[in-house]
Order: C-alpha cells, then sequence, then structure tokens
C-alpha cells in the first residue's frame, strides 16, 4: 500500500484556483538556467499544473511528465494541460514516495510547495534522485510559514499562522521547511547542492485581495478548516474571526504580506 500523508490545504476551489495563479517564471526561475529546450523534466504534486504548462513551453523540443495523487486534482491538471493546446507535456497519477518512472530518466525533477507537506521528505528526495540521471537535478522550492507576516500587523493573522503551523505538525509535516532544504538534500544523499532564497509579497490590490480573501476563504471551507477543529487548535468561531481579520487586511489599500521561499538546486552525481 503507497504512503498517503494527510494534505493540510486540500484541494478545495479555494485552495486550487490560488494555486492556479503561479507560473514556470515565478516559481522555477532558481532553476531555468539548467533547463535546455529538449530537456525532459518531471514535476511532482503538480497541483492545477499552471506552473507545469509553463515548463513544457521552455521546452519546445523536450517533455514534461507531471504527477498528482488522483481524484479530483488530477483532473484539474489534465484539463489546464489539455486546454494549454501542448503537446509535449502529459500528466500521470502517483506519488513522489514511489515515482512511476525507471530510474535515471529526467534531466531536471521538480518539486514547489510540495515537501513541506510530508511526512518523509528525505524518502521523497531520494525516489526524486532515483529517476533523475546523472549530471541532471533535483530541484526543491518550499516556504518558510514562520517568516510569514503582515502590515499592518493583525492579530488574526498571527492566530492564522500558529493554527496552521500547529495543524501542518500535527500531520506530521514541517511548515518551515523552506530553511530546511539544505539539510534534507544532504541526508538524502545529495552533496552538491546550491541554496538560493526568494521572497512572494502581495501588495498590488490584485494579489492582495486574492491571497486575503483566499486565505478568509480557506479558514472556512477546507480541509486545513476541518482539521484546526477536528484537532483541537481552534473552534469555528475563532475561524471566523480569522476570516475576518483577512478580509480586513484584504481591503486595506496599505496591506502588505511576504514571506520566504527556500530554494535547493542540487546535482544529481
Ligand atoms: C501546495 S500544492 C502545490 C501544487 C503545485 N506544485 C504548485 O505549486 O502550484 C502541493 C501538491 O502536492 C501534492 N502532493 C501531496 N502529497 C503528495 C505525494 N505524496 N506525491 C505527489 N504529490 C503529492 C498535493 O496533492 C498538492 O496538489
Amino acid at each position: 500500500m503507497p504512503k498517503r500523508d494527510v494534505y493540510t490545504h486540500g484541494h478545495q476551489p479555494a485552495v486550487v484556483n490560488q494555486h492556479a495563479r503561479r507560473t514556470a517564471e515565478r516559481c522555477a526561475a532558481f532553476a531555468r538556467h539548467v533547463i535546455s529546450d529538449d530537456s525532459r523534466l518531471l514535476d511532482v504534486g503538480c497541483g492545477p499544473a499552471s506552473i507545469t504548462v509553463g515548463l513544457a513551453k521552455w521546452v519546445p523540443k523536450g517533455l514534461v511528465s507531471a504527477i498528482e495523487l488522483g481524484g479530483a486534482i488530477l483532473d484539474t491538471a489534465r484539463s489546464t494541460v489539455a486546454e494549454s493546446g501542448l503537446g509535449n507535456v502529459k500528466v500521470d497519477e502517483g506519488s513522489v514516495y514511489e515515482l512511476p518512472y525507471e530510474d535515471d530518466v529526467f534531466d531536471l525533477t521538480y518539486a514547489h510547495q510540495v515537501l513541506q507537506h510530508l511526512t518523509d521528505p528525505i524518502l521523497a528526495l531520494r525516489e526524486m534522485a532515483r529517476v533523475t540521471r546523472p549530471g541532471g537535478y533535483v530541484a526543491v522550492r518550499d516556504a518558510d510559514y514562520y517568516t510569514m507576516s503582515s502590515s499592518p500587523e493583525s492579530e488574526a493573522i498571527e492566530k492564522w499562522r500558529t493554527i496552521y503551523r500547529l495543524v501542518a505538525r500535527h500531520n506530521g509535516a514541517d511548515p518551515d521547511a523552506g530553511r530546511h532544504l539544505l539539510s534534507w538534500c544532504h541526508t538524502a544523499g545529495l552533496q552538491d547542492v546550491a541554496i538560493s532564497t526568494s521572497a512572494w509579497s502581495y501588495w498590488t490590490e490584485d494579489d492582495r485581495e486574492n491571497w486575503g480573501f483566499s486565505w478568509a476563504e480557506r479558514c472556512l471551507t477546507t480541509s486545513f478548516a476541518e482539521q484546526a477543529v477536528e484537532y483541537g487548535y481552534a473552534t469555528r468561531a475563532e475561524l471566523e474571526e480569522i476570516a475576518e481579520g483577512w478580509r480586513a487586511w484584504a481591503t486595506n489599500p496599505s496591506g502588505y504580506f511576504h514571506f520566504i521561499n527556500g530554494e535547493a538546486l542540487a546535482h544529481v552525481e
């Protein structure tokens, strides 16, 4: 039986629509210089696949495979790819713990905001390295939730961050994954690692409203909300107050939010 973790966010629309705004340009820039137009890439835990189709445009003479766990998110990923009209990308069902590929197949194996959800990120990195050819790369990028902060400071958003980190840890995952990527790569046997960091900031009206209203909704209608209540870290009333805090922040023209992403580009030997 393949290992199944609890996915803290859930795949409800408020989550998936937020993730679907991501692009390869913004989320894979740290690996762009090792990708050629004929590279063979794997996007692990591709979610709605908005990054995947961007990667496929970077490799017009190459191929992109993407994997997701199954269910509705797999269908969404396949629809995104079909709508893109690109012929060099396919989406497979599978888990990072047991990738459905032979050894040494990919030039670069990529996972964006995935390791932070896993109970065994080391096994995941080992498996990603297995399917990557010698001389290729494993590229991972994850947020560090501890660094998530807002202006103006908001008691509700601080409470959200505390509860989110407790829920993720309760699920056996590390919400601050971004800072651990170097050590996780080393433990997985990847010694030749280049680390970079990049911040996400939300302050334009569009970004601020999307992030703030989306998190307001996510505090009420997603798996995260259910788990927060079930595990005893918040009541429904507290989550309502937090959602209200997110809405207040989202409608403040001076509202600002940022956090750090850790990025590891590991050379496979
Ligand atoms: C935060 S989302 C990121 C999606 C996409 N990479 C992006 O950045 O837009 C994490 C994704 O990892 C997937 N995931 C979780 N555990 C996984 C596993 N064991 N194997 C493959 N994917 C997994 C989830 O289904 C989810 O869609």
